[in-house]
């Protein structure tokens, strides 16, 4: 059989949990908290459980969860979103996303994605047959790279972006300028926006994160992604919610509903009832990560690396002097110091190699004290 995907193998977030379970290392590879949701929100699904939530729910999702979203939004980022028609519940964001390129991309169609970038884009736009079209951000600010997004426009006929914001694994955010610029060189074009912002209540010091939902010249043609998987600290629960206009969500809905249908019932009752009774809990998820944040840099400093801004997200990228491949020194990395990273590298679609590595802090303050003085040593 001819493999449509023949160059992807198992992923190094994998094999770097694989290898940090095989030598009892501390893993800050793969993203996600070494502690607990709250108590009330796994009482709320237990809940659920004993009382009927036991099968599917409506296809765009628990219509009171939709409502409370809708609640959040208008709140937060100061948007009437209508529950019924602009909010669709999926099953983690990486499928809302796949879903949505899967909806919009035919054979042909270019996706521009900025690199380093969550793994899942490229695959999921070359499995539907589109061409990815990768523009490097550069190495070590990571600022957004503007001339390589207007040569890619020029150069390509765009039909989907791809912006991550706050960014796996840079940690860079987004300015209102930033989305400024982005528009006045994409205006003239017709071009439809993923915008994941997945870890939008992740973001430090005086920094407040910018949804593209607060910026109306994108709303006509955008997804904006979310999920509870980062703000509930509940990554297994895979649940997740994409907001957009109506004709655009219908189009994610006529995918989602031939593939996922309905995501876990419990879940979905149980987030809403949270929601309601602890409107401010995703509120304070920034000051516990920044808290975290600083406790992890405030080690790391002392050590070989060298640690780069991290405004947002639960990552810290580090640059690393070995000459070993980033691989390999994240390998040598879990034998002789017990601590797991990612290679950066594992973000790009050519493996580029700029000697850095992403440590995530979503641990618990045992774990990360341990994982600085393995570090120092
Ligand atoms: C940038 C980014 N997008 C999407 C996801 C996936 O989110 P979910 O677990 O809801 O599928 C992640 C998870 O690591 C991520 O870092």
């Amino acid at each position: 059989m001819k493999s449509k995907l023949s160059h992807i193998g198992q992923s190094v977030f994998a094999r770097m949990t694989a290898l940090a379970n095989e030598h009892q290392a501390i893993n800050l590879a793969q993203g996600f908290p070494n502690f607990n949701p709250p108590l009330e929100l796994i009482e709320y699904f237990y809940e659920g459980l004993k009382n009927g939530m036991n099968q599917y729910a409506p296809m765009p999702g628990y219509l009171p969860l939709r409502q409370q979203i809708s609640k959040r939004l208008l709140h937060r980022y100061n948007k009437i979103i209508d529950p019924e028609k602009e909010i669709t519940i999926t099953t983690g964001a990486t499928q809302a996303i796949y879903s949505i390129i899967s909806a919009l991309i035919s054979p042909g169609d270019k996706t521009l994605i900025l690199e380093p970038a969550y793994d899942s884009y490229g695959p999921s736009v070359l499995v539907n047959s589109g061409i990815p079209i990768y523009v490097r951000m550069d190495e070590p600010l990571f600022d957004i790279p503007w001339e390589g997004i207007k040569n890619a426009l020029k150069n390509h006929d765009i039909k989907l972006m791809i912006i991550n914001n706050p960014h796996n694994p840079t940690g860079r955010i987004w300015t209102k300028n930033d989305y400024q610029t982005l528009y006045d060189i994409t205006k003239d074009k017709d071009i439809l926006f993923i915008f994941d912002e997945v870890y939008d209540a992740m973001v430090y010091d005086e920094h407040t994160h910018i949804s593209a939902l607060e910026i109306p010249e994108f709303w006509s043609n955008s997804y904006v992604c979310f999920s509870f998987g980062k703000t509930f600290h509940t990554t297994g629960w895979k649940i997740a919610y994409t907001v957009a206009p109506e004709m655009l969500s219908t189009e994610l809905r006529k995918l989602h509903q031939f593939t996922v249908f309905s995501v876990n019932t419990p879940g979905q009752y149980a987030s809403a009832k949270f929601m309601e009774s602890n409107p401010n809990f995703i509120n304070e998820l920034s000051s516990f990560y920044e808290q975290k944040r600083n406790y992890f840099l405030s080690g790391l400093v002392k050590t070989k690396f060298k640690p780069l801004k991290c405004e947002g997200s639960y990552f810290v990228l580090a640059q690393h002097q070995e000459c070993l491949d980033d691989e390999d020194f994240c390998k040598k990395m879990v034998l002789e110091k017990k601590v797991a990273a990612i290679p950066i590298s594992a973000f790009y679609h050519d493996s580029y190699d700029p000697k850095i590595i992403r440590f995530c802090f979503a641990k618990n303050d045992e774990t990360l004290a341990q994982a600085n003085e393995n570090l120092l040593n």
